[in-house]
């Protein structure tokens, strides 16, 4: 068993620092604003178009406040209060309301009330829903949301609940453009997704609807889906990426199509920590103060796929042995539910005990909000640091 390194180093012996001053009893959420705000500065500045951030992987206050400081000026929003929540921070921000299935009422509030004008579909009902709530808006901009192929390296499978088939976006695209300022189409090719090359045929993909449709298209959206590198995974760079993107775009002649992205896990996933407690020990088996239903929701839905990585803060650092062992522990959450269990293996020095804090890494995306109240385990803070 080997250690994971959790952070960098100097950033490792400041959270360690910080946990024993504030010895925490209930798990903490702790956001690296320079992570973010570099994450987000890097896709800014490579991606050959507006970068969108995924505003569901975290709508925390101060990671939004910092992705804004640093450059960001356009959001995906799936529901009116994460549209309400970047209007209060920003006024300004460009929204795009990319959820497929919305309520007439928050179709109404988004246009009226906060100025969005960019729509996705993947049906012609939710067209003729928008176009009915914004009383036939002259100035509607309205993506439509494509399906792709079942894509296997990607950890979640997008297109299996959301999208129309490829017959369906090209006549959508057609139906659409006799209604909207602008057109677009968009994909998603599933979150953590770990080959490049789905970008690329994604792209053909969309291409090959643009020509079906016979009509004018303005702007392609290529999703989220850029992954991050838990330990264990092999990730190409973001580098790949992009290159893939910006060649199929040349390859496919749509070089003059607005571009978009709109990434979640990959702007925010690096910059999060969460410090648990262990309250009890059995054999390799350690019972935490948080679990599946708090901030480890992910660790439980891909423990056979990709891991956190993680490492142990002694209450009794004196007493901890030099060169201690690491063995390969299993998790279980607070709550009464069996299910509540993570297999791992999780790597920790063998002496691990009861009151001791277990920081697990890379946990910036969809954790803090995706926590909830069962068996009245929901108590939790959040903190926002500057290294
Ligand atoms: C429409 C849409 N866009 C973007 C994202 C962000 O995806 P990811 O976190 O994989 O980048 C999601 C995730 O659910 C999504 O549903």
């Amino acid at each position: 068993m080997f250690s994971i390194p959790v952070v960098d180093p100097g950033a490792q012996r400041r959270i360690e620092k910080l946990i024993r001053r504030i010895h925490p009893t209930c798990p903490v959420h702790i956001f690296r604003k320079p992570i973010i705000e570099r994450k987000t500065r890097t896709f800014i500045d490579h991606f050959p178009g507006t970068v969108m951030f995924a505003v569901k992987s975290n709508p925390d206050d101060d990671v939004l406040l910092a992705m804004l400081r640093a450059g960001l000026t356009t959001f995906d929003a799936a529901s009116i209060e994460e549209i309400r929540l970047i209007k209060r921070f920003s006024p300004s921000a460009r929204i795009h309301f990319m959820h497929t299935v919305k309520s007439r009422e928050a179709i109404r509030e988004a246009y009226f009330d906060h100025q969005v004008r960019v729509f996705v579909i993947d049906t012609l009902d939710e067209l003729h829903k928008i176009l009915h709530e914004t009383n036939l808006a002259n100035d509607l901009e309205i993506f439509v949301r494509m399906a792709l192929p079942k894509n296997k390296e990607a950890a979640v499978d997008f297109s299996a609940k959301f999208g129309a088939t490829a017959k369906g976006s090209a006549f959508l695209l057609h139906e659409a453009r006799l209604v909207c300022s602008k057109l677009g189409l968009m994909f998603h090719p599933g979150t953590q997704s770990t080959n490049p090359d789905i970008f690329y045929s994604g792209i053909k993909m969309a291409s090959d609807i643009i020509i079906r449709s016979g009509v004018t298209v303005d702007a392609l959206d290529v999703g989220g889906g850029f992954p991050v590198p838990y330990p264990g995974q092999d990730i190409p760079p973001l580098s790949r990426y992009i290159d893939r993107i910006k060649s199929a775009v040349e390859d496919f002649g749509l070089s003059h199509l607005d571009l978009y992205c709109e990434p979640g896990r990959a702007l925010c996933a690096e910059a999060g920590l969460l410090v648990v407690r262990i309250e009890q020990r059995k054999d390799k088996t350690l019972y935490l103060n948080d679990g599946i239903y708090g901030g480890l929701i992910e660790a439980a839905k891909w423990a056979g796929e990709f891991r956190f990585p993680v490492s142990l803060v002694s209450r009794h650092p004196d007493l901890v042995p030099d060169n201690a062992p690491f063995i390969p522990f299993r998790f279980c959450g607070p709550t009464c539910d069996s299910l509540d269990r993570m297999k791992g293996p999780f790597p920790l020095p063998a002496h691990a005990a009861e009151g001791d804090w277990i920081i697990i890494s890379m946990n910036g995306a969809y954790s803090q909000c995706c926590r909830t109240n069962f068996n009245g385990f929901g108590l939790h803070k959040v903190m926002m640091v500057d290294f």
